[in-house]
């Protein structure tokens, strides 16, 4: 793994903190990462839009606005709408030249976090039409789709403190769109063995990105996720220690069944009570929050 020093954090062309949580392997926490990191700045009073690029939804289906769940009739999902099933304009419509919908911008399909009482940030939902998008993106202004979506969000007059993207478990069109459009990674991987090929992969994707679009990636963090007192995951620790802590931070979050719960009745890790502290998964999120905000020089805001 090459250890070559990285930018802290880059402004993008929207001046806007833009942050991609990534890694082409599933189930390392990235939509877990993207959900409560955003919650946490939100509760530090920053706005913020989340964006879930993954086809599969899962960041959509975290916060609730995805399907409910017929095997709990008390589970809060179901008193909430499944947007991703919805006739309207979708964000396949606003990454590709879609002839049914001409332009569509991101600001048409923005949900507000103030439509919802338990949503804490604003969220650009997936849909069931992102499975088409790796098919239909296939040029190169596809990859800078995103980007150019976000330029418009902010020309149509939205201003946030944050925009965070969830990416797909992929190296794909999806995912070079997002950090094209980020300029920034917080890379969410496990504490185990194969994260570390998974983790030169990125890396050298990445690279190749800088050079293709002669632009500047930034490196704001590493979450060593789902980490256990154990042999294996201090191993990978070290190993996480050793290619990274010169250039970002690493976030150790240890397996906390609150975050599987949380994610399971629609909510982030701030909404959700349950009979179970959520103190240490809070702490985790909130010490990404203030990671962000110190690289991109973000002051809390003052209450
Ligand atoms: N630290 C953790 N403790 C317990 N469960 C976790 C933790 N991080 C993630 N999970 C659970 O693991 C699964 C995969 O996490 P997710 O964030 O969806 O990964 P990815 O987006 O990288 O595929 C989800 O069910 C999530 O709730
Ligand atoms: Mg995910």
């Amino acid at each position: 793994m090459t250890d070559a020093p990285r930018g802290w954090a880059v402004t993008p062309s929207t001046e806007i903190p833009t942050v991609a949580f990534g890694n082409q392997k599933g189930g390392t926490g990235k939509t877990t990462a993207t959900i409560n990191s955003a919650a946490a700045l939100a509760t530090r009073d920053h706005e913020v839009l989340a964006i879930d690029l993954d086809p599969q939804a899962d960041l959509t289906k975290g916060l609730g606005l995805g399907p409910g769940d017929d095997t709990d009739p008390s589970n809060p999902k179901n008193a909430l709408p499944n947007t991703l099933v919805t006739d309207d304009a979708n964000l396949l419509d606003v990454l590709v030249d879609n002839p049914r919908t001409h332009d569509t911008n991101l600001s048409e399909i923005v949900i507000r976090a103030d439509e919802y009482d338990h949503l804490n940030f604003d969220l650009v939902p997936s849909h069931k039409d992102m499975g088409l998008a790796r098919d239909w993106m296939d040029d190169a202004n596809a990859r800078l789709s995103l980007k150019v979506a976000l330029e418009e969000l902010v020309e149509d007059g939205y201003d946030y403190d944050f925009i965070l993207i969830d990416c797909p478990p992929d190296l794909s069109v999806l995912t070079d769109a997002a950090f094209i459009a980020s300029q920034n990674a917080l890379l969410a991987a496990q504490t185990q063995a194969t994260s570390r090929d998974a983790l030169d992969d990125l890396w050298d994707q990445l690279e190749s990105i800088e050079d293709n679009q002669q632009i500047e990636i930034g490196i704001v963090g590493l979450l060593a996720n789902m980490y256990r007192d154990d042999g294996q995951s201090r191993k990978f620790e070290t190993v996480f220690t050793e290619s990274f802590a010169s250039m970002a931070p690493i976030f150790k979050l240890p397996m906390r069944v609150a975050i599987q719960r949380a994610w399971d009745n629609g909510r982030d890790i701030f909404e959700w009570e349950d009979a179970n502290d959520q103190q240490v998964e809070r702490d985790v999120f909130g010490d990404i929050a203030e990671t962000m905000e110190r690289a991109f020089d973000r002051a809390p805001v003052e209450a």
